[in-house]
């Protein structure tokens, strides 16, 4: 941990996952991908709008006993661009990376496009092109709609 965590905020965890870097405000929607809610076992620590050298602000999800999968970060990577994952074992980091996002997202956003016909009741899948990462600016491979903020809002 770095000295400006040595004002600690929270009991550090034993084992888990911390999403670090998360830009300020997201925090929510990234249990909303995790699926946490109020129905929850697992302990988590949430961190909201803390100082950060690198961004000003950022916010902070530290789950316990738990590692993310491939689609979870995927979907992270989409509201979080630039967070890191940090995997916590013993109380140490064994491993970090960034979250990556594909250049293809496939059955995880909705269009906002209401007649785009991964709307209907046709059985296809929504499909977004990454056309760049920062901004991020995703475009329906079906009917060229674009998602360029509040990405959150579409998440299926
Ligand atoms: N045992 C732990 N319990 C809870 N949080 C932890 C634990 N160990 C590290 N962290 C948190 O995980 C994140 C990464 O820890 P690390 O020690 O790599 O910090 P860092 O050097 O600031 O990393 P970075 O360069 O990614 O900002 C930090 O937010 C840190 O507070
Ligand atoms: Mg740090
Ligand atoms: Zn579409």
């Amino acid at each position: 941990m770095n000295d400006g965590e040595m004002k600690l905020r929270v009991t550090p965890i034993g084992n888990g996952t911390v999403i670090d870097h998360i830009p300020a405000g997201q925090a929510l929607n990234v249990l909303k991908i995790l699926g946490i809610d109020r129905t929850t076992q697992a302990t988590i620590s949430l961190l909201m709008n803390v100082s950060s050298r690198r961004s000003g602000r950022k916010d902070i999800v530290k789950v316990e006993d738990r590692e993310l999968k491939e689609e979870e970060v995927n979907k992270i990577s989409l509201i979080a661009p630039g967070a890191t994952i940090n995997i916590i074992r013993d109380r140490r980091v064994v491993d970090k990376y960034t979250v990556d996002m594909p250049d293809l997202i496939v059955g995880v956003l909705r269009c906002p496009n209401p007649s785009c016909i991964s709307n209907t009741n046709e059985p296809i899948n929504s499909r977004f092109i990454v056309k760049s990462k920062n901004p991020v600016i995703l475009r329906c491979v079906y009917c060229e709609q674009a998602i360029a903020e509040n990405i959150a809002d579409y998440l299926i």
